[in-house]
This record gives structure tokens, sequence and C-alpha cells, in this order.
């Protein structure tokens, strides 16, 4: 399989023109669409009449056509065999997950919850209907979990386990494993897998169908840009506790009696069983686009996910080695002891970070992405609906956390450094997708460099080397062996910036 990385600059400029010279490095929030899926949308859409996918007439037909179709070729892209799994279109990975929720909370016992400390908030929030739930603070704790018995009790209980493939807050990726040694060794226990971030690089094989999470939440933006349309994968043994949740709505009933007697009879695929309402019909026929235009430009997400690691890897080496002149490190990084930047089973294109001074205090967050618009960089900041994941990289405690909530502290405020000392309440997060490229890595660490290590403002362009040259010199004059590391440094960013090699005067 040849890499679409050494034509990754023909691809920006034909179909990311909107980006006009901003470093977009937030493909965690939601990755880029690219110009030929909009053309190909548009097009479609103004040459068919798409009607309301519940009627027999052409127009209606053509939509329900379209979204079966739809159904199976997302199906494929993650080599899910329909006769094991369905897919259910929802509006985002959190409806998703909701919808899992809603299925558990209308189980007469209740259920219990167990979800890992890396959870975004859309998986934590599942907590507030079960009768017990658990944060598992470690993956030894989950792995202590499974391998343990339990008591006929808690056997009989119905339970839900849920965890992140990916973290949204430094990328580390979990083992995909635990859903089917759940299977094995846990009764009447169901995982729910959030592949929400995973999936903006990561490749998804069910394919294995015994070993599949029961349930797999997705939402597409965050794969091709667009569509803002998700979807639940389910495994279809696994679903009956799907689709005897009570609720029914639009097309999931094949009668209802409503007038003297509340009797209703549901559909029996599972699908059809769960898509309550009108789907996004128009959202689903761009969906169809968006595969075809993915595996034009990049071809699979094998080599999505090798082209976006190996530019995390130069970005984490290159974040992790930038020191003050006194040797003091610039940024310190955010990452899970069980991930490395060399093996992509285990860490995905995220790099979550703070900035410190050279006494060692902190820079604020909030400060960092705003230093980074000035400079046309776009990023990611704050607590990035991890409350785990921060909590434990920034080593914040309950107590701490509710001291500074108590003294005003919100999610997503401006409130960066707080309690004794003025420690971090959030992070600076940079993440890669599939038309990342070298020059984007080289800009932000350039950006990182010329705002804390010298000092000043970099606002417009990189710029020009000879400058940059002449400020570094006095600056690491006294650690020989750093100035040979920058001078390397800053030859690559020439020859990124200019496509020849710097010939020193
Ligand atoms: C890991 C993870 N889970 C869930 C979500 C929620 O996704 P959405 O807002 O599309 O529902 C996100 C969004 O960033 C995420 O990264």
């Amino acid at each position: 399989m040849r890499s679409y990385s050494s034509k990754i600059e023909e691809i920006r400029q034909r179909e990311y023109g909107y980006l006009n010279g901003v470093t977009y490095l937030d493909h965690a929030g939601c990755t880029l669409y690219p110009t030929t899926l909009m053309h190909k949308f548009a097009q479609d859409l103004s040459s068919n009449l798409f009607g309301n996918p519940h009627s027999a007439s052409p127009s209606s037909m053509l939509s329900s056509d379209r979204v079966e179709t739809v159904r199976s070729r997302v199906l494929k892209f993650f080599n899910a065999s329909p006769e094991h799994f369905d897919l259910v279109f929802v509006a985002n990975a959190t409806a998703g997950i909701k919808m899992v929720m809603d299925a558990f909370r209308d189980i007469e016992d209740g259920y219990w919850y167990g979800y890992h400390r890396d959870s975004h908030t859309s998986l934590v929030g599942v907590r507030e209907h079960s009768k017990a739930s658990r944060c598992f603070a470690t993956d030894d704790q989950v792995e202590d979990w499974i391998a343990s018995t339990s008591t006929a009790e808690e056997d009989s209980t119905m339970k839900l386990f849920a965890y992140p493939a990916q973290s949204n807050m430094n990328g580390r990726r979990s083992p995909l494993k635990w859903c089917g040694q759940v299977r094995k060794n846990k009764p009447n226990t169901y995982t729910l897998l959030d592949a929400a971030a995973y999936l903006t690089t990561g490749s998804l094989d069910l394919s294995n169908f015994q070993d599949a999470p029961d349930f797999t939440c997705m939402s597409f933006y965050k794969i091709f840009g667009f569509p803002d349309l998700g979807a639940l994968i389910v495994r279809k043994s696994s679903a009956d506790i799907l689709t005897k949740r009570k609720y029914f709505g639009g097309g999931t009933v094949k009668m209802v009696l409503s007038i003297d007697t509340a009797w209703h009879s549901k559909r029996q695929e599972v699908h059809e069983s769960l898509e309550d309402g009108t789907l996004p019909f128009h959202n689903i026929v761009a969906l169809g686009h968006a595969i075809d235009v993915y595996a034009e430009l990049y071809g699979t997400p094998k080599q999505v996910s090798a082209h976006a690691s190996g530019l995390a890897k130069v970005a984490y080496e290159r974040l992790l080695n930038l020191r003050y002149s006194n040797g003091a490190p610039v940024c310190e990084i955010y990452k899970d002891e069980r991930a490395s930047y060399n093996d992509s089973t285990t860490q995905g294109p995220t790099v979550a970070f703070n900035i410190r001074q050279p006494d060692g205090s902190w820079v604020g967050k909030s400060k960092v992405e705003e230093a980074a618009i000035k400079n046309n960089i776009h990023i990611r900041s704050g607590g990035v609906c991890n409350p785990g994941g921060v909590a434990s990289f920034l080593q914040w405690d309950s107590v701490g956390m509710k001291k500074n909530f108590d003294a005003g502290m919100t999610c997503g405020d401006k409130n960066d450094l707080m309690g004794p000392g003025g420690k971090p309440t959030g992070i600076v997060r940079i993440s890669l997708g599939a038309m990342s490229s070298m020059g984007d890595v080289e800009k932000f660490v350039h950006f990182v460099e010329q705002t804390y290590v010298y000092g000043g403002e970099m606002i417009g362009n990189i710029q020009p080397i000879a400058r940059l040259k002449s400020e570094m010199q006095p600056l690491t004059s006294d650690v020989p062996s750093r100035v040979e590391e920058k001078r390397r440094m800053l030859k690559n960013i020439f020859r990124n910036m200019t496509g020849r090699n710097y010939v020193s005067t």
C-alpha cells in the first residue's frame, strides 16, 4: 500500500483551500471536510429529488435505497458483517451512548455501570441512571476486575462496562481486547466502546465478531469532516437489551393503539426498532460521498493512521526536547505510561501538555491558546470534557477540584492556574488528522519556541531562518550539543518551507 503522505501538499492545496494559512491542529475535535466531498454532495442533491424515506413515492424510495446502501457501506468500512452487526444512525456519539443508557435504565432491577478513568463526559454521565457505578482509575483495576470471580448476586445483575478506544485528552489508546475478555469472564455484562476520538485516524476492524464490543459509538464528522452524523454499531446477538427499551417513536413500531388501549408492536430489525423519527437522510446521503472521497484521497484508515502517527511522533519528540537556556524543559507532556508514540495500538496522534516558564512556573492554558490564535494556529485547551484524565494527569483530587469550583472555576473557563502555587486546571492539546502535514507540526513547534523560548511574538508567517539563527546563538552557546540540535531542526524547517537544503553562508 503506497502512502499518500508524499502527495499531501498537493491534496491540501486542492481540497482544503479554505485553510488559507491556518494551521489546524484540532482534528480530535473535528477533522477537515474535503472540497470534493462538498461538491459531490451538492451535485447529488441538486440533481436528485430526495423525499422523506417513509413513503412509496420515487423520491421517498430513492432516500430509503440510499440510506440502506450507506448503512451497508459503513458496516463494510469497519469489516462488520451484516450477519452479526447492525448499524443505527444517531445524531452523534453522545446520542449513541444515550441510546444504550436509555435501554439500560428500563431494566427493572437497575444496572451496574463501570467506566474507565479516561472516559469523555458523555460516557461518565451514564452513571447517573445506574444503581451503582465504579470508575476504574487504572488499566490494572480493569484487568483485575475482568479476571475476578464475582458473587452469584453480582453475576445476576445487569452490567455495562464502557471505555474510550482513545482518550480525547492525551490520545492514549486502550486495549480493544477488553471487550472479548468481558464477554468470556463477566456474566450479564455488556461492553460499550466509545470510538469517537479513536476513529479520527484509527482503524476499527470488527471482523472478529466474537471479541467485538456489544455497542460501538462514533461521530462521522470526526472521521470524514462531514456530515454531522453518528452511529451506534450493535452486535446483533447482544441487541435484545436495546430492543426491549420502552420508548418508541416515529416508524419504530409495526402498530400502535392509543385511544382506549395502550398497546404497540415493535419492529424486529435492530435499527428499525431504534431509529426514532425521520432519519437525517440528507446527511446519510453525504456520508456515502464521504466514504468515497476518503478512499480516493487517503486509501484506508490504516494508511491514515500510519501518516498521522508518524507526524505525532515528531511533534511529541520536538516538544519533549524543547529546553530553555537554563536547561529547563518547556513542555510538560501528559503521555500515559503504557502508551508509546512508536506504537499506534497504544497512542493516537494527539499531544496533551502544558507549558512551563524557565523557573518552572506554569503558563496558563488559555494564554497559550490565545497566543496560538494570534499566530493563525487552531488548537484546543481546557478540561476537554475528560474529567478523569485531567484530574489524574494534573494531580487534582476531588477535594481540590471542589475547592476550585467553589472559588468560581467551571469547565472551559479561563481559570487556568489554581490552588497553592498555581497549578494548571486543564491542558493544551494538539491533534493531527488524515490531512495534517509536517509543515503543521513544524509551525506549531516553532510557535512554541518563538513565543516561549525566545520570548517574542510570532505574528504572521514563520520568520526568516537567518533571523532565527542569529537569535538562537546567545541563548544556547553555553550548551554546544544543543546548538547542533537546534541547527538540525532549523535546517529541517528550512527544507520544509522551501523544498531545498539549507546551505550555510
Ligand atoms: C472520546 C469522545 N467521546 C465522545 C465524544 C462526544 O462526541 P459528540 O460530541 O460527537 O457526541 C467525543 C467528542 O469529542 C470524544 O472525543
